[in-house]
């Protein structure tokens, strides 16, 4: 049976690509490697709640060379896909070196471990065999509203410490390919929402806060854009590409769906009016709140998804008013799953980012 290796499979992103995968090929054997942050859950890796079959689960670092050298001896995979990250802005402000030791460094080791595992193998499987970088659109850094969206040869311009430390692993995996020939893959995708995405970022904090009569944060004018894509469209488009990406080619992943930070509020407080209204029949709405603005905030990101397009015939399902939709729907039907991710250290973090004082 063929083997995945997910690194960071009990994440958001990770989590779904699993889902995805299990619900397409019943003959694949899919092994997580997750360290199991904040942001790495094993409930997210369940069905209908029971461990999933063909799922194995490793807990462990990217950056542990022993850890993956018998790891893939074992379980012998003939794809990796690269999720593992440290994946939130607003926590690579406060805690760079994390992202340097994850994104950086565990993406060199993962890479150099995966270069010595590809170089043992047989021909057939040596030219099979693939690695697949999972990125973001943010190495590009900021568009101004006249720009025209990113496209693979935009140069890179990252902005944050996450973006900054997203680019150099983009770079390293670029240098695999070129100088050592191992057969990689990456992909820029814009930013995503759906099930199992953790309440620290905008979407799900909104649905969360919003709920529990909490404010809704908007940070400085809200009037930053992003484009927003569902994520089984991601898992979707990651699995295309790894099935007949070109290897050392880079692929921009989008949704063509750019809104600002406040239509997505407005439209998540409208949904929520409909779905769930407040006991006192006022909207969802009068709970936004302007606060302090995020340091060197990216005011646009868009991405022009014409290769993958073209080359791969990938294009989203969903639209936004679908995407959206469900995504609100399954938080209204999962409070447990939202109440158990909003333990100690969840509360902690929090209080840090939104506390006045902060
Ligand atoms: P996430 O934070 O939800 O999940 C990251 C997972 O990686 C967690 O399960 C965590 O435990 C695990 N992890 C962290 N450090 C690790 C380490 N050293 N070794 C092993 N596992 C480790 O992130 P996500 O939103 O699912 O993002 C997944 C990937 O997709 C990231 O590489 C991110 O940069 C990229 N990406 C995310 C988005 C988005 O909108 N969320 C968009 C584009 C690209
Ligand atoms: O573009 C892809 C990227 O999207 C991924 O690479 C990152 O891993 C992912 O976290 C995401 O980054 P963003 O910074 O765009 O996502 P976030 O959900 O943190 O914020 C989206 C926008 O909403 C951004 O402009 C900041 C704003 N925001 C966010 C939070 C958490 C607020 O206004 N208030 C908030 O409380």
């Amino acid at each position: 049976m063929e083997c995945i290796l997910v690194t960071g499979g009990a994440g958001f992103i990770g989590s779904n690509f699993v889902h995805e995968v299990r619900a397409r090929q019943d003959d694949v054997h899919i092994v997580v490697l997750d360290k199991l942050t904040y942001a790495g859950n094993l409930e997210n890796l369940t069905f209908n709640g029971s461990r999933m079959e063909r799922v194995s689960f490793v807990e462990g670092d990217i950056a542990d060379a022993e850890l993956l050298r018998r790891l893939f001896l074992k379980f012998k995979p003939s794809r990796i896909v690269n999720f593992a990250a440290e994946s939130h802005v607003d926590r690579s402000i406060h805690d760079p070196f994390a992202f340097v030791h994850t994104n950086v460094v565990g993406t060199c080791v993962l890479l150099h471990q995966s270069l010595k595992y590809w170089e043992e193998l047989s021909f057939e499987q040596k030219d099979s065999f693939r690695f697949l970088h999972v990125s973001t659109d943010e190495v590009y850094g900021s568009l101004s509203l006249s720009d025209p969206p990113f496209t693979e040869t935009t140069p890179f311009q990252p902005n944050s410490p996450y973006s900054a430390s997203k680019a150099a692993s983009d770079h390293l995996v670029r240098a695999w390919f070129h100088t050592y020939g191992l057969p990689v893959l990456t992909t820029n995708c814009s930013n995503n929402y759906g099930p199992y995405h953790f309440p620290e970022k905008l979407i799900p904090l909104m649905i969360v806060n919003a709920l529990a009569g909490k404010p809704l944060p908007i940070y400085g004018d809200g009037q930053q854009i992003r484009d927003w894509l569902y994520v089984e469209d991601h898992c979707r488009a990651i699995l295309r590409v790894l099935e007949a990406g070109k290897c050392g080619e880079t692929y921009n992943i989008g949704g063509w769906n750019e809104k600002t930070n406040l239509e997505i509020v407005h439209t998540i407080c409208e949904l929520l009016d409909e779905m769930r209204p407040r006991a006192d029949g006022i909207s969802y709405k009068s709970q936004i709140t302007h606060v302090k603005d995020r340091p060197g905030h990216d005011r646009r990101y868009a991405i022009d998804a014409r290769k993958i397009e073209r080359e791969l015939g990938w294009r989203p399902q969903e639209t936004f008013e679908t995407g959206i939709r469900k995504t609100v729907r399954w938080y209204l039907d999962n409070p447990g799953w939202v109440e158990r991710v909003q333990n100690g250290s969840y509360r902690e973090w929090i209080n840090k980012q939104y506390s006045p004082a902060a």
